[in-house]
Order: C-alpha cells, then sequence, then structure tokens
C-alpha cells in the first residue's frame, strides 16, 4: 500500500488471505515517496516467488499502474476511499489504464480490500487444492449466512 494511512482499509486484505490461508507480504510503498523501493520490490516480486500484488493506493494512486508496469505478475488495484473525492480520484486513477499494462481494479476501500484477496485466493487456488477449497469454503459459509438470516 502507498501509505500507512491506507491501513484501515487494506486490513481486509490481511484478514482474508488469512482466512483463505495464502502467505502474504505487507508493506509500504509509495511509488513518489519511496520510488526506488517500489522499483526494487516490483522487480524481484516474481524470482522471489510471489504470485501477484495487490496494490492499495488513493489520490493520484499510481501505485498499482507503477507495479504493474514493473512486474509480468497479475497486479490487483484497490483504490482508497480518499477524503476529497471519495475515492472517485484513486478509482480512475487505477482503471483507466492505458491498453497495455493492466490492473485489475476492484470497489472503492473494504468491498475491493476484500475481493481482491478473494480473487487473488481463486488465481493461486487453480494450481493450489487447498486454497481452492478455503476459497470454496468461504462462499459457502458466506451462502449459509444468507439462507439462514432471519428479519425482525
Ligand atoms: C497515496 O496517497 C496513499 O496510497 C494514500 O492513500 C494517499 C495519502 O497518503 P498520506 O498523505 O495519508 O500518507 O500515496
Amino acid at each position: 500500500m502507498g501509505s500507512t494511512s491506507d491501513w484501515d482499509t487494506m486490513q481486509h486484505v490481511a484478514l482474508t488471505l488469512e482466512q483463505l490461508g495464502v502467505p502474504f507480504e505487507k508493506r509500504v510503498i509509495s511509488a513518489h515517496r519511496t520510488p526506488d523501493l517500489a522499483v526494487e520490490y516490483c522487480r524481484s516480486a516474481e524470482s522471489r516467488g510471489l504470485k501477484t500484488i495487490i496494490a492499495g493506493a488513493g489520490g493520484a494512486a499510481h501505485l498499482a499502474g507503477v507495479a504493474a508496469a514493473l512486474t509480468p505478475l497479475p497486479v490487483l488495484g484497490v483504490p482508497m476511499e480518499s477524503a476529497s473525492l471519495k475515492g472517485m480520484d484513486s478509482l480512475l486513477s487505477m482503471v483507466q489504464m492505458p491498453g497495455g499494462i493492466p490492473v485489475a481494479t476492484f470497489a472503492i476501500g473494504k468491498a475491493g480490500a476484500v475481493n481482491a484477496a478473494l480473487f487473488a485466493g481463486a488465481m493461486i487456488g487453480l494450481a493450489d487444492p487447498k486454497v481452492k477449497a478455503a476459497v470454496d469454503g468461504y462462499r459457502a459459509a458466506q451462502t449459509k449466512k444468507v439462507t439462514e438470516s432471519k428479519l425482525p
């Protein structure tokens, strides 16, 4: 994520990946405040065995696009809900990537954070039966919760 201020939202990525049993790194790396670190981290990601990068950023949210330019791994972007424009700035900065370097962009805020983690789980589950079972279990539990819910 681009800032420690993104953690309130990005903690939902971490919590969801933990639920799925997917190991992960969590780092604050800014495309504009720590550009050299962003280059080093993203360039080495594939050779260090990472399978995907989930990038959370807000405002002129270029972190995900920069990451996608620096690694062949799939990059999932989570736009932060910014104070000034309610996350529309973050969303459009991420989703409007010019053709050639994709960023899979999710919903603004917590929903996007949870879904980015579930999407990463679904991708990793294609080659890892334990993670696939965890994703299937997450969805089954969610369905059960809705079907058993009672209205007042
Ligand atoms: C972005 O700027 C970060 O991803 C964050 O969402 C936003 C504001 O950062 P802070 O000024 O709160 O550190 O780079």
